[in-house]
């Protein structure tokens, strides 16, 4: 492949941890990530959370509802473990192809995960399943602990949650989603093949001083809130790196711009419309172009056991320009209004 070629032509790519939402949101968010991604990995934190089969059905059946005409999307739906989930439960959502994975929220690490779990000891019963069935455990990795310094959540919870879960349960077979630090991509890379994590655009692009340029930047706030630059470097290396066990996954989590622009702002960047653009954008400026099909196309899959998107999208190198703000139609034709990631920027790429 030339150093910058004129279109670059790729395997449909999927997203591997998405916030869809429901409602009125959904109609209006769903489109971005399905004209994008062929399958995408939809997080259960709803209110109320997806905990039952029965609460899956119907969630999928409003999201396939919502899709655009013609749209050969697929949905992969997530349970929400709580402290009291039946592993029952979701041993038999699994095997009726119902969820894909469970998601492991710590309780109040961030947007509706107050009924998340309060201690791990206390899912032994839970896991001790999920290893045995195959079924994958997808963390969202920060201690909740107030003492803890917020930019330190994820480096102290690999050290004192998940490597302990890791020895206790060495079958487990784990999505570390979103990884923010240097520390997380060592540790992934240092582990075995069971051992997998998602990476976002917006973690690619910015660092903490994102949200902090000439005055406060609800849009720029997330969480895992983004960290100082040698964290975003050290992503930028394992995203490019060829390791099959770090993929896409955009965290995607739309809030409309009254929430976001508020005293107390929600955590999450609406990155869809523009994501596999943005990751263009990253794996370009390290060189990599070559290496972004796999790691938007074949890693996901590989990792979940599914077979690889057939389609084909291309991706043109004429320049786009992001809105500053987007006004899309919900299921009762009124318009939210969005700010998406880089917006007011220009793109370098154009999925055609
Ligand atoms: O920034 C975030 N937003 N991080 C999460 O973990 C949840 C998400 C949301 O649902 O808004
Ligand atoms: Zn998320």
């Amino acid at each position: 492949m030339s150093a910058s070629p004129a279109q670059l032509s790729l395997r449909r790519p999927d997203d591997w941890h998405v916030h869809l939402r429901d409602g009125a949101l959904l109609q209006a968010v769903l489109p971005s990530t399905a004209a994008q991604f062929g399958r995408a990995i939809v997080m259960p934190n709803l209110s109320p959370p997806i905990t039952t089969v029965a609460a899956a059905l119907a969630y999928r059946q409003r999201i396939l509802a919502a899709l655009p005409d013609g749209s050969g999307f697929t949905p992969l739906l997530t349970a929400y473990l709580t402290d009291t989930i039946d592993p029952a439960e979701l041993e038999r959502g699994f095997a009726e192809g119902v969820f894909a994975a469970c998601k492991l929220y710590p309780a109040n690490a961030t947007t509706n995960s107050a009924a998340g779990v309060s201690d791990l000891a206390k899912l032994s019963a839970v896991f001790e399943t999920l290893e045995r069935i195959g079924m994958p455990l997808l963390i969202h990795g920060e201690v909740t602990d107030a003492e803890i310094d917020i930019f330190d959540r994820e480096a102290v919870f690999i050290e004192r949650q998940l490597e302990p879960l890791l020895r206790r349960h060495p079958g487990l077979k784990v999505v570390l989603e979103h990884i923010t630090t240097a520390e997380a991509a060592a540790f992934v890379a240092g582990s075995g093949a069971n051992l997998a994590a998602t990476i976002t655009p917006h973690h690619l692009h910015i660092n903490r001083n994102a949200l902090f340029r000439g005055g406060l930047r609800p849009d720029m706030y997330c969480l895992p809130v983004a960290k100082r630059e040698q964290h975003r470097l050290a992503l930028r290396a394992a995203a490019i790196s060829g390791n099959p066990r770090f993929f896409l996954g955009t965290d995607s989590a739309p809030h409309p711009r009254h929430a976001k622009e508020a005293a107390c702002g929600c955590a999450g960047i609406f990155n869809a419309p523009y994501a596999i653009e943005s990751y263009a954008l990253a794996f370009e400026q390290e060189g990599a172009l070559d290496r972004l099909e796999a790691f938007a196309s074949e890693f996901g899959p590989r990792f979940y056991g599914l077979p690889l998107n057939e389609e084909r999208i291309t991706l043109v190198r004429e320049s786009v320009s992001v809105p500053p703000r987007l006004h899309l139609n919900d299921a009762a034709g009124e318009a939210v209004e969005l700010v998406p990631f880089h917006a007011g920027e220009l793109l370098p790429w154009r999925l055609a």
